[in-house]
């Protein structure tokens, strides 16, 4: 388990990181998403004890990150903003080189790493040879070396085209199953592909924190449910749902032919479905269609970095 609390990071006059607090519990795969200058990248550095805190105490299990570099550092496969590759080495030297580095002697490790990379073809190609999605490969390959339980990634997909962005998402998932990831990112898609949870940020501070999908569907201030309802007039069903508790507005969508389209804007903290349902069959009404409205997680992402 990973626990912030209170963390902060100023940049002399910079406030980077703002009192955010969060735990990330295992097996869970976390997006830390926010705008360009948010404090992603800050955050996650002091996560894995490559930067000190202003103020705040950050810890993995039982570890303190500033009194146990060497057990969080076992812990954590951290993959930087640019991934930490030297151009010159061949892949597998670097790989064996990072090995030796953390005094992995298991020769198998790297050929079961590589394979699980997707890398055994380039092996034997210097890095500076590589493409970019390659590379990122390579930069995973090297942070999970070591059997991390958890992997920090700094916007992993940045920069590779399309298909290299789904290569690496799905290699991200694959290790998700075995590990607790936290990835930041400037793309929606990205968390909504990828991860169960997300934790936005901006300018410093944590704006919302929920498990994908709530965040889509919650987080607004109303709720939108569409209905299709045959065999009545608008005004009619106006009437008879205006009772409901919860129940903010009706709205009038249109007609079409002896069907009626309306919306209705309910709380967001109570499903009227069932009873919106109910409503209708009770009045002998002929239910065609009810669909409730997911908000894109880019309008909440709007709704909560810019206020619109
Ligand atoms: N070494 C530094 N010295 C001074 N200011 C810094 C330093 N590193 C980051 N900052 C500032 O701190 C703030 C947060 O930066 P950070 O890199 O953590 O944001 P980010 O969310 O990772 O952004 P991006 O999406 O652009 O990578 C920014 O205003 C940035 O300019
Ligand atoms: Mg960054």
């Amino acid at each position: 388990m990973i626990s912030v609390r209170n963390l902060v990071k100023h940049y002399g006059e910079v406030k980077a990181v703002n009192g955010i607090s969060f735990t990330i519990r295992k097996g869970e795969i976390t997006g830390l998403l926010g705008p360009n200058g948010a404090g992603k990248t800050t955050t996650l550095r002091i996560l894995t004890g490559y930067l000190q805190p202003t103020s705040g105490i950050v810890s993995v299990d039982e570890f303190l990150v500033d009194e146990n570099p060497i057990e969080i550092k076992k812990r954590i496969g951290y993959l930087p903003e640019s991934a930490p590759l030297y151009p010159d080495m061949m892949v597998y030297d670097f790989l064996q080189f990072m090995a030796d580095i953390r005094q992995i002697y298991d020769k198998e490790k790297i050929k079961d790493i590589a394979i699980q990379c997707g890398i055994t073809e380039v092996m034997h190609k210097n890095i500076n040879e590589l493409s970019k999605g390659y590379k990122q490969r390579v930069g995973l390959a090297q942070a999970i070396l070591h059997d991390p339980e958890i992997l920090i990634l700094d916007e992993p997909t940045n920069g590779l085209d399309p298909n290299q962005i789904v290569e690496i998402r799905d290699l991200i998932k694959e290790l998700g199953k075995e590990k607790t990831v936290i990835l930041s990112t400037h793309i929606l898609q990205e968390v909504e592909a990828t991860c169960n949870r997300v934790i936005i940020i901006d300018k410093g501070a944590i704006v919302a924190d929920d498990s994908t999908s709530e965040l889509k569907s919650a987080s607004g201030k109303d709720i939108r449910i569409n209905c299709i309802i045959g065999g009545v007039t608008f005004d009619a069903i106006q009437d008879a749902l205006k009772n409901l508790q919860g129940i903010k507005l009706v709205q009038h969508i249109r007609d079409a032919g002896q069907l009626c389209h309306i919306q209705i804007l309910t709380e967001a903290s109570v499903d009227l479905r069932p009873a919106v349902f109910n409503c209708i069959k009770d009045n002998g009404w002929t239910l065609y269609e009810m669909t409730r409205e997911y908000r894109s997680l880019e309008h909440v992402f709007r709704e909560l970095t810019v206020g619109v």
